[in-house]
């Protein structure tokens, strides 16, 4: 479970989170959307420990996150996949190596590593770019190259910052079934998005953010 007290994120000036308060379950499915600017990539990378609170506290499954050691942190986050908004691949490494590099840390056999990759490369569409690196793919491409690298491991957290940005509606169709899946299989999973397309047929809960304040709910 992901819980939310009163947090706050100043970025010098500027509010970038203010007082939000949010519960995700185990194995709920929701999208957070707003406005460019809203706090929607702030939101999702406190949850994932790569932004410190000004105030108030995560709690992840009951851990508190400004109460762990470094190490403990890492641990953490080995079991939540994170798709970046900007992808964030190596790029002097190809597209499987990108990929296993996410399951290498977890000290996984090598054959099971290369098992697991080639799967998920195929699950996205990928398994012909194996070799490619990151910057001979097209945006749609790389993004399904980070969409692969944060489901790998089968994560217990997936949370995906705009994963459908660059996808063409049927690429977005595919995606979005492959996220169904991995949440059918137990999986707690956040999108930040502004894609009307993802939220219109949905009747998933929505958590709406303006200038970093919850405004809705659905
Ligand atoms: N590292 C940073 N330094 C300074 N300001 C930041 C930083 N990160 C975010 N902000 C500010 O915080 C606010 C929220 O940004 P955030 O990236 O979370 O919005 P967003 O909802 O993800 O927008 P978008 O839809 O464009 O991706 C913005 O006003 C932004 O300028
Ligand atoms: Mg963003």
């Amino acid at each position: 479970m992901i819980q939310l007290f009163h947090l706050f994120k100043n970025f010098g000036p500027s509010i970038a989170l203010g007082d939000l308060n949010l519960r995700v379950h185990e194995g709920e499915f929701v999208f957070v959307t707003g406005p460019s600017g809203a706090g929607k990539t702030t939101l999702l990378r406190l949850i994932f420990g790569a932004e410190i609170p000004t105030s108030g506290h995560i709690l992840i499954n009951g851990v508190n996150l400004s109460r762990i050691s470094r190490l403990k942190l890492d641990l953490l986050r080995r079991k939540i996949g994170f798709v970046f908004q900007d992808f964030k691949l190596l790029p002097k490494k190809t597209v499987f190596e990108n990929v296993a590099l996410a399951l290498e840390v977890t000290g996984e056999h090598p054959s099971f590593i290369r098992k697991r990759t080639h799967r998920t490369l195929k699950l996205v569409g990928l398994a012909e770019k194996e070799k490619a690196y990151p910057l001979q793919l097209s945006g749609g491409e790389q993004q399904r190259v980070a969409i692969a690298r944060a489901i790998v491991k089968d994560p217990l957290i997936l949370l995906a910052d705009e994963p459908t940005g660059n996808l063409d509606s049927d690429l977005t169709k595919d995606i979005m079934i492959l996220f169904r899946s991995i949440h059918l299989k137990g999986t707690t999973v956040v999108i930040a998005t502004h894609s009307r397309e993802l939220l219109e047929d949905t009747a998933q809960r929505t958590v709406f953010l303006h200038n970093g304040r919850i405004v809705g709910k659905k």
